[in-house]
């Protein structure tokens, strides 16, 4: 599968909302094949955003406050993402919801980093539930995004060990670590098209 034309397959569009570490992963590995060429954050003076303008890459600001429901919030942060012509769009710690039309708009084209291992423990507070339910191993989701929440065909998993004296930090901390390795490396292979997806099933280099 190929992301749009060669021209903007490399044109990554990242969407943040917080401190953007994970963004800046993105930032500091960009290649001669792709580059985080915009960044789009609801949170006016978010990490994000101070990081790309540190690297000189333009970002939007699209306030949720400024639209009347998650309609008209998405048509807006869809204009903003498209004056980028992306080639694929990364939610790197976007703590809004987008709605259908973005989906639909970009099938298979817009990738989220969850820190659990889907489809367990979805939501805002993946981190905090994997705690509180017990689990031993928790972990990193790296997946497409689809019409419901942290539920899109899995592009890449992998596990992190819940440890006995673990608190929501300590273990935000060793599944950011994981992030921080897997989200370049899925980029790269998605921008050189290393992929294949059927329904909810990714196959190909990116999912090794
Ligand atoms: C990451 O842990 C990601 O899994 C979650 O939000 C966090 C964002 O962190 N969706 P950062 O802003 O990239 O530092």
């Amino acid at each position: 599968m190929q992301l749009t034309n060669a021209n903007t397959a490399g044109h990554i569009v990242v969407l943040a909302s917080g401190s953007g570490s994970n963004l800046q992963t993105l930032l500091d590995v960009s290649s001669d094949e792709w580059a985080v060429v915009g960044v789009v954050s609801d949170r006016p003076g978010s990490g994000a955003l101070e990081r790309a303008a540190r690297a000189n890459v333009p970002t939007r600001t699209v306030r949720w406050r400024d639209y009347p429901d998650r309609e008209a919030f998405t048509e807006g942060i869809c204009a903003r993402i498209a004056e980028f012509d992306p080639g694929l769009i990364v939610l790197a710690g976007f703590m809004r919801v987008l709605g259908p039309a973005a989906v639909r708009r970009w099938p298979n084209r817009i990738v989220n980093v969850h820190p659990s291992l889907l489809p367990a423990f979805p939501g805002a507070h993946a981190v905090r539930d994997a705690l509180d339910h017990g689990v031993k191993v928790t972990g990193v989701t790296i997946h497409f995004v689809d019409e419901q929440l942290d539920h899109g065909p899995i592009i890449r998993q992998e596990a992190v060990d819940v440890l006995p004296d673990d608190n929501e930090d300590s273990l935000h901390r060793r599944i950011q670590t994981v992030e921080h390795r897997l989200l370049p490396e899925v980029v790269a292979s998605l921008v050189g098209g290393e992929y294949d997806v059927s329904g909810r099933i990714v196959k190909g280099r990116v999912t090794a």
